[in-house]
C-alpha cells in the first residue's frame, strides 16, 4: 500500500510529464500547509515550467484538465493558485474506503517499504570502564526509535553497540582487580558499583606511581593477549555490560548482548587497516605518530589536521577502529546505510573518518555513512547536567527518580489504585516521559532537563499521549463488541474528516523519520493527531449519536487508537489501558 503521498506524487508527476514533454517530472507534493489550500499540494510545477520554457499557470491548468479528465476516484477537486500552485482536495469515499482497507489489517497503517535496505544502526556504545551516565540517554533512545521504525517499515537492521572496551583506563581497572582480589577475594561485590570502583582505581592510580606503571604495563599485556590479564578484563566487561543491560531493559530500549560489537572486535584488523592506508600511500609520520592528512581538513590556522591512527608506542586509536569498524559494515555485511547516533561533538571525527575511509576503500561506493548527531542535555542553569556537586549523574539514578516522580503524580491524579496498579502505572510513565522529553526536541539543538514539563499532563508529552490513548480505550471498551467490522461512514463534519486524513498520514511522517533520522517529527504528529482527536471528541457526540453515526465515529476512535499506540511504540513508548 502506497501512501497518499506517493500516490499523489506519481499521479501528479505522470501528468506532469504528459503535458510538458519532460520525462520523471517531480511535482514535489507535499502536505498542504494550510487548511484553505486543501488536503496537499503540489508545489512542483514551477519549476518543470522554467526547464520547459513554458508559462506555469498554463501548464499547472493544463495538469489539472488532464487530471480531471481522467475521473480519478481518489480526488474531489483541484483549484490552482498563485503563480502555479496545484491545491488538491481528496475526496470522502475514497478516505473512507482507504480507512475500510486499513481497519481490516491495522498493519497497513505504516506499510512495508518497496525498497528494503541493510541498515545499520550504530548506537548507545558507551565506554565500559565506567557506569552509563545522563550523557548516554540521548544516543540510546534516538538510536533506538531510528531502529523500531526503519524495522517497521521492512528494513534490516543490524544494531551495533560499539562499546569501548579496549583503552587505557582497563589497564587502571585490571591491575586495581588484580590487586583487590589478591588481598580480598569477592569482586562481583565491589563491582557491583562500578562508578565507585573506577574512582578508587583512580585514586590508587594518581597517588601510586608504582601502581600507575603496572597499570600501563596491563594494558600492554591485555592488548598482547595475555591469557591471565584476558581473564580478569573479562569479568569487569560481563559486569559492566550487565549493568548496560539492566538500563536497556528499564529503558524498554531494544538492545541485548547479541547487538554488541566492542571495539576489542576490531583488534584483530587494525594492523591491517595500517597496511592498507600505507599501501594507498596515505600516511605521513607526525610527531612521531603515523597519520592521514586530507586536505579537506584544516585547523583555525589554516594547518591541516590528523586522523592519528597509530601513536609511536604502537597503540591504535578511536579513528582506527572505526575505519576497521566501517570497512566491516561495508564489505562484510554489505550495508546499503550505516547510521552513527552519536554526539555532535564527534562530528569533526566522523567526517574525517568517512573521508579516509572513501579515499583508502574500506568502505564501498553503496553505502551511505551518516552521522546522527545529537546536542547535549542541560540543566536548569543551562549548563550540562550535573548533580549539584558538579557529578555526572548515573543513567539509573535519573530514571530511578523518574520512576518516583511519576508515582507521586499518579497518586495524586489516582488516589485508591491498588499497589501493582501504581508500579506498573509509575514505572511507564515515568519512563515515557524522560523518553518523550527527549525525543521530542530538535536532536540537533542542546536542550533543557526539566522534570515539571516532562511529567505533565498538558502540552507535548508523554503523559499527556499515553492519557488521550486511554481515555479512547475507555470509550471504546463502552461499546461491548464487534466493533471490528464496523466501518467510518460518515466524515461529514470538518473534526472528523481532519482526523482521519491525519490518521492516514501516520506513513507519511514515519517515512521523513526514516529518511532524515528527525524522532520529533514523530512526536509533533502524535501532538497533533491527539489534539485532533480531542477537537472531534468535543465538538462530535459519540456514545450518545444514532446508532450507525455512533459506530462510524467508534470506528473512528478505534483507528485514532491504534495510530497512537503504533506511533508511541516507534519511539519504545508503552501505552497503559488505563490510567
Ligand atoms: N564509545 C564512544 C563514546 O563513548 C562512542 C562510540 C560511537 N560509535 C562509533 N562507531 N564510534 O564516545
Amino acid at each position: 500500500m502506497n501512501t497518499l503521498k506517493q500516490i499523489l506524487n506519481q499521479q501528479v508527476g505522470a501528468a506532469l510529464s504528459e503535458v510538458s514533454g519532460l520525462a520523471d517530472c517531480d511535482p514535489n507534493v507535499i502536505t498542504a500547509s494550510k487548511p484553505e489550500f486543501g488536503d496537499y499540494q503540489s508545489n512542483g510545477v514551477m519549476s518543470i515550467a522554467k526547464k520547459a520554457g513554458s508559462n506555469p499557470r498554463q501548464l499547472a491548468n493544463d495538469v489539472v484538465e488532464k487530471m480531471t479528465a481522467d475521473a480519478n476516484p481518489l480526488i474531489e477537486r483541484f483549484e490552482v493558485a498563485g503563480p502555479g500552485f496545484i491545491n488538491i482536495h481528496l475526496s470522502d469515499s475514497a478516505l473512507m474506503q482507504r480507512a475500510a482497507e486499513i481497519r481490516s489489517d491495522l498493519q497497513k497503517l505504516i506499510p512495508q517499504t518497496a525498497q528494503a535496505e541493510k541498515i545499520v544502526v550504530d548506537y548507545s556504545s558507551p565506554n565500559l570502564a565506567k557506569e552509563m551516565h545522563v550523557g548516554h540517554l540521548r544516543g540510546t533512545i534516538i538510536g533506538d526509535c531510528l531502529a523500531r521504525v526503519l524495522e517497521r517499515q521492512g528494513h534490516e537492521i543490524i544494531r551495533q553497540n560499539h562499546v569501548g572496551d579496549w583503552g587505557t583506563q582497563f589497564g587502571m581497572l585490571i591491575s586495581y582487580m588484580r590487586e583487590l582480589s589478591a588481598s580480598q577475594g569477592d569482586l562481583p561485590t565491589q563491582l557491583a558499583d562500578l562508578e565507585s570502583f573506577y574512582r578508587a582505581a583512580k585514586k590508587r592510580f594518581d597517588a601510586d606511581s608504582d601502581f600507575a606503571d603496572t597499570a600501563r604495563a596491563s594494558v600492554v599485556k591485555l592488548q598482547g593477549g595475555d591469557a591471565d590479564h584476558l581473564v580478569v578484563w573479562q569479568q569487569f566487561i560481563d559486569e559492566s555490560l550487565k549493568h548496560c543491560q539492566a538500563i536497556y531493559d528499564k529503558l524498554n530500549v531494544t538492545l541485548s548482548r547479541k547487538d554488541l560489537k566492542a571495539e576489542s572486535f576490531y583488534n584483530k584488523d587494525l594492523k591491517g587497516v595500517v597496511e592498507k592506508l600505507e599501501q594507498a600511500s596515505l600516511l605521513s609520520i607526525s610527531n612521531g605518530a603515523r597519520c592521514v592528512f586530507l586536505p579537506e581538513f584544516t585547523g583555525k590556522d589554516g594547518n591541516p589536521l590528523p586522523v592519528i591512527i597509530q601513536k609511536t608506542d604502537g597503540g591504535y586509536l578511536y579513528a582506527t577502529t572505526d575505519l576497521a569498524a566501517i570497512q566491516y559494515r561495508s564489505i562484510e555485511l554489505k550495508a546499503e546505510r550505516s547510521l552513527y547516533v552519536v554526539d555532535a561533538r564527534q562530528s569533526l571525527h566522523f567526517q574525517q573518518v568517512f573521508a579516509v575511509a572513501r579515499e583508502a576503500g574500506f568502505s564501498s561506493a553503496n553505502i551511505s555513512l551518516e552521522h546522527i548527531a545529537y546536542g547535549t542535555m542541560m540543566g536548569k542553569d543551562g549548563r550540562p547536567f550535573k548533580t549539584r556537586s558538579g557529578d555526572t549523574i548515573k543513567l539509573v539514578d535519573l530514571l530511578d527518580e523518574a520512576i518516583r516522580r511519576a508515582r507521586e503524580l499518579v497518586a495524586q491524579k489516582n488516589p485508591g489504585l491498588d499497589e501493582t496498579a501504581y508500579t506498573e502505572i509509575a514505572e511507564k510513565v515515568g519512563i515515557a516521559a524522560v523518553k518523550y522529553a527527549d525525543l521530542s526536541k530538535n536532536r540537533t539543538s542542546d536542550y533543557v532537563f526539566d522534570w515539571s514539563t516532562m511529567l505533565s499532563f498538558e502540552g507535548n508529552t508523554a503523559p499527556y499521549l499515553m492519557y488521550a490513548y486511554a481515555r479512547i480505550r475507555s470509550i471504546l471498551r463502552k461499546r461491548d463488541s464487534g466493533l471490528e467490522d464496523v466501518q467510518i461512514t460518515s466524515v461529514s463534519e470538518t473534526a472528523e474528516r481532519n482526523l482521519l486524513l491525519k490518521i492516514m498520514q501516520l506513513s507519511e511522517v514515519v517515512d521523513m523519520v526514516a529518511r532524515d533520522c528527525y524522532p520529533n517529527l514523530l512526536c509533533n504528529y502524535l501532538y497533533e493527531l491527539a489534539g485532533l482527536f480531542m477537537r472531534f471528541y468535543e465538538s462530535c457526540p459519540i456514545l450518545k449519536a444514532d446508532a450507525q453515526l455512533r459506530d462510524s465515529r467508534l470506528a473512528l476512535c478505534a483507528l485514532t487508537a491504534s495510530a497512537l499506540k503504533q506511533g508511541l511504540d516507534l519511539l519504545g513508548i508503552e501505552t497503559l489501558e488505563k490510567m
